[in-house]
């Protein structure tokens, strides 16, 4: 490989994951990892394999169907967590493990209690292990950008010879200012002695608003590997935003003289999709991926631009996928389309009963609104899985009553564990009497941190995309709920959010 190609390392489904909230099914994130494989990253952190029974069938899922890049999984620097996610990548065209531990003296005495010595003998027995496991092995050292040079050289210089191909240097906690942390990165490939035997990798957090400037600034000074998420998601205020990086480099690549794999046509039908799946919207002015990122509103920039595209616009919004939001499909359309053009957005249907309910709910839709374009597609998809699986409660019907001067009134009538119970309540406004009434059967005990509605589309016409962030006992979950009625889908994902509560499913974190 050029020494002038930079790895792309996508953690989404990983360190993304980690974002309160942003849980996904194993089949949501074979959708977006497919995703990840068409816009040509190259490698895809899968999950944290030990961290649950879902997550290890998730990560081998992607590793049993992604062939185009390397599959990942993260596994803390122990035996158990090693064999793990060696075996959910038992079947991988391409995998890796990355194992990592603490360096920093704070998490060393404090979390992890050990000793330094300590420290490089565990990170060294990982190592070995994962190498006897596969061949493509990665070793972090948490919460870099807090630790000691001279530790750092040691403990790096010890895994290299134990078989790390990839040295990656996270700024776990956010701390590291550009200059800093690109010195670092400079210091350790000029100090180690066998620094030549690996690739330098960086993964930064968002702590500071500083996460993409870091990761450039150690591009710079020598690092080939970037971990990054789609629309900077990830713990506390995030991860290094792939899309930013990626057109940084693109865009610059005069003074950077670097480039990478991605085609970046997938950038924005990607961030749509993570978007969709996790219910997190995406800010309006947020660079490449935001509804405003291309738009010219004063008057002076629009003349400009039609003048010249180059005075105000520093690249096409076309190159990072925008305006392919086409309009495919109608009431006309017949399954074979509605599936093929689901199969060309990266979702695969499990089983014919599964295309047959999302084309149902596609006829429906077609009969409320007469354009049918891309985002309504995996809005609907993503409706259809949330309310499919574990399901105790469903939604059969909801008539609300609302004048202007009155009350608003809602009644719904519910299905719990396949009974029929009902409810009416009053609210300060329609949606919120229909949430109260579905509270009053199901007496959830759970706390609403987040309400959120999006249009998918323009037009009046368009659905209504709604997050419902519960948190219940320090669990949090987001439901998710599409309609072009949003009183309807306010109640749908209020209801998804409520059967996940219900599932109550529990994993490790990393980093505890
Ligand atoms: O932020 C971090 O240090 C991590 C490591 C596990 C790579 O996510
Ligand atoms: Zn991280």
């Amino acid at each position: 490989m050029s020494t002038n190609r930079v790895i792309i390392f996508d953690t989404t489904l990983r360190d993304g994951e980690q974002s309160p909230g942003a849980s996904m099914t194993r089949d949501e994130k074979l959708r977006i990892a497919r995703q990840l494989e068409k816009m040509r990253v190259d490698v895809i952190e899968a999950g944290f394999a030990i961290a649950s029974p879902g997550d290890f069938l998730a990560v081998k899922a992607i590793a049993d169907s992604i062939k185009d890049s390397t599959v990942c999984s993260l596994s803390r620097a122990l035996d158990a967590d090693i064999d793990r996610a060696g075996e959910a990548l038992a079947n991988a065209n391409s995998g890796r493990i990355h194992t990592f531990i603490a360096t920093s003296p704070i998490h060393m005495k404090y979390k992890l209690q050990m000793t330094p010595d300590q420290v490089v003998e565990n990170a060294v027995r990982a190592v070995k292990r994962a190498r006897n496991l596969i061949d493509d092995v990665e070793f972090s050292l948490e919460d870099a950008s807090r630790s000691e040079l001279d530790f750092m050289c040691r403990i790096i210089e010890a895994v290299i010879d134990a078989g790390a191909r990839t040295i990656n240097i996270p700024d776990t906690v956010g701390y590291a200012v550009p200059q800093e942390y690109g010195n670092t990165i400079a210091q350790l490939i000029q100090r180690i002695p066998n620094a030549d035997k690996a690739i330098f990798s960086v993964h930064c957090h968002n702590d500071l608003g500083l996460a993409v400037a870091n990761s450039l600034s150690a591009i710079a000074a020598g690092a080939r590997q970037v971990e990054c998420t789609i629309n900077g998601l990830g713990e506390r205020a995030g991860n290094a935003a792939l899309e930013e990086i990626v057109m940084a480099l693109r865009t610059r690549q005069d003074v950077m003289g670097l480039e990478t794999n991605i085609d970046t046509t997938q950038i924005v039908p990607a961030s749509r999709l993570v978007s969709s799946i996790t219910g997190f919207p995406v800010q309006p002015n947020k660079a490449i991926v935001g509804a405003n990122a291309f738009a010219h509103e004063s008057g002076i920039h629009q003349d400009g631009v039609l003048k010249h595209r180059e005075t105000y616009e520093i690249m096409t919004a076309e190159s990072v996928g925008w305006n392919t939001n086409r309009m495919v499909l109608g009431k006309l359309s017949g399954r074979n389309a509605f599936r093929s053009r689901l199969e060309e957005l990266g979702t695969q249907f499990a089983s014919e009963a599964e295309l047959n309910e999302a084309f149902a709910r596609f006829k429906e839709l077609a009969d409320k609104k007469s354009e049918i374009f891309d985002d309504d597609l995996v809005a609907l998809v993503s409706d259809t899985r949330a309310s499919a699986g574990h399901e105790k409660y469903r939604l059969s019907s909801l008539s609300v009553t609302s004048q202007t001067g009155e009350t608003p009134v809602a009644q719904v009538v519910l299905s719990v564990a396949g009974e029929e119970a009902q409810a009416q309540s009053s609210g300060g406004g329609p949606v919120d009497a229909a949430l109260k009434a579905i509270e009053a059967i199901v007496d959830s005990g759970s706390n609403l941190q987040l309400y959120s509605v999006n249009a998918i589309t323009s037009g009046t016409d368009s659905q209504g995309e709604v997050t419902v962030r519960l948190e219940k006992g320090g669990r949090i979950v987001n439901g998710l709920g599409a309609d072009t009625d949003i009183i309807v889908a306010s109640a749908k994902a209020y209801i998804h959010a409520l059967n996940m509560l219900d599932a109550n499913i529990q994993k490790a974190h990393p980093q505890v």
